[in-house]
């Protein structure tokens, strides 16, 4: 059960979005690239929840806690039918705002919705996805099993997602939290992945950043970045496969589970 509630965290979120820059100034085609051509520090994990929808058929898609919208907007110019839900009413204001100066407004339904209680037709989305949200959504009664209701036989859900299997880096986020006062963090580990299991299908977690973690300090994206994340990932994945007890200690990956 959870320790905060709901509402609690979507003014949490109100504050923050107060800080955002104006919708106006978001140039989504130049975050996009950003994030992942550039190689700023989620860049691999970005790159596979865009490529696995950039390049597919047109599809109805769930975003779950989908924040100040950046996410959808780039869903909806990959040509896809999106509808998008948060708490936090200030961060589903200003992704409407985003959705209009990008031009895709008519292919993104927001709504000021909790994820306890998602009212959507069962079986009505072939892809439920969002960026860093199940971490926050899994402690919310029946997170999981509405996600799971409402998609298609055959559907997938996409997430990235910070996992909880590296001490150093739960210190650091342990610090983080508390210094920053970021709110409703909650890491997935072992109870939330066996819930996840219980629920869906098929359940796989790939791509675990374990060395490749020391990225975060070349978070800024630029030459230097690129070069240092990418070469880290690659010897990440060599290490890993070298000594598979090390993909044990994960701190990021990307989660994928199916409904059959
Ligand atoms: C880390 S943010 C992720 C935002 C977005 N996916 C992104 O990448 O920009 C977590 C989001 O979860 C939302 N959230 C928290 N609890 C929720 C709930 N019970 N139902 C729906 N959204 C919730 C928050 O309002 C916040 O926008």
């Amino acid at each position: 059960m959870s320790e905060i509630s709901a509402i609690k965290e979507g003014d949490h979120y109100d504050e923050r979005v107060a800080d955002r820059a104006a919708p106006e100034t978001v140039d989504i085609d130049r975050r996009y690239r950003e994030r992942i051509a550039l190689g700023s520090y989620r860049w691999f994990l970005n790159s596979r929840l865009y490529g696995a929808l950039e390049h597919a058929a047109r599809c109805r898609v769930l975003d779950v806690a989908c924040g100040t919208g950046f996410y959808s907007v780039l869903l909806a110019k990959f040509g896809h039918q999106v509808v998008a839900i948060d708490i936090s009413e200030k961060s589903i204001e200003y992704a409407k705002q985003l959705a209009i100066v990008n031009g895709c407004s008519d292919n993104i339904e927001h709504h000021v919705m909790d994820i306890s209680q998602l009212d959507f037709d069962k079986d009505s989305f072939d892809i439920v996805t969002g960026e860093d949200s199940i971490h926050h959504l899994i402690k919310y009664p029946n997170a999981i099993e509405n996600i799971y209701s409402v998609l298609k036989p055959g559907g997938k859900a996409y997430f990235w997602e910070p996992f909880a299997y590296n001490p150093i880096i739960n210190a650091m986020r342990f610090v983080n939290v508390r210094v920053k006062g970021h709110l409703g963090e909650h890491f997935l580990a072992e109870d939330e992945e066996r819930k996840l299991i219980s629920v869906f299908d098929e359940v796989e977690v790939s791509d675990r950043a374990v060395l490749y973690t020391v990225a975060r300090f070349f978070r800024k994206p630029g030459k230097i970045s690129r070069r240092v994340n990418i070469a880290l990932k690659k010897f990440d994945d060599y290490a890993q496969s070298k000594i598979p007890a090390l993909s044990k200690y994960y701190s990021l990956g990307f989660l994928e589970m199916t409904k059959s």
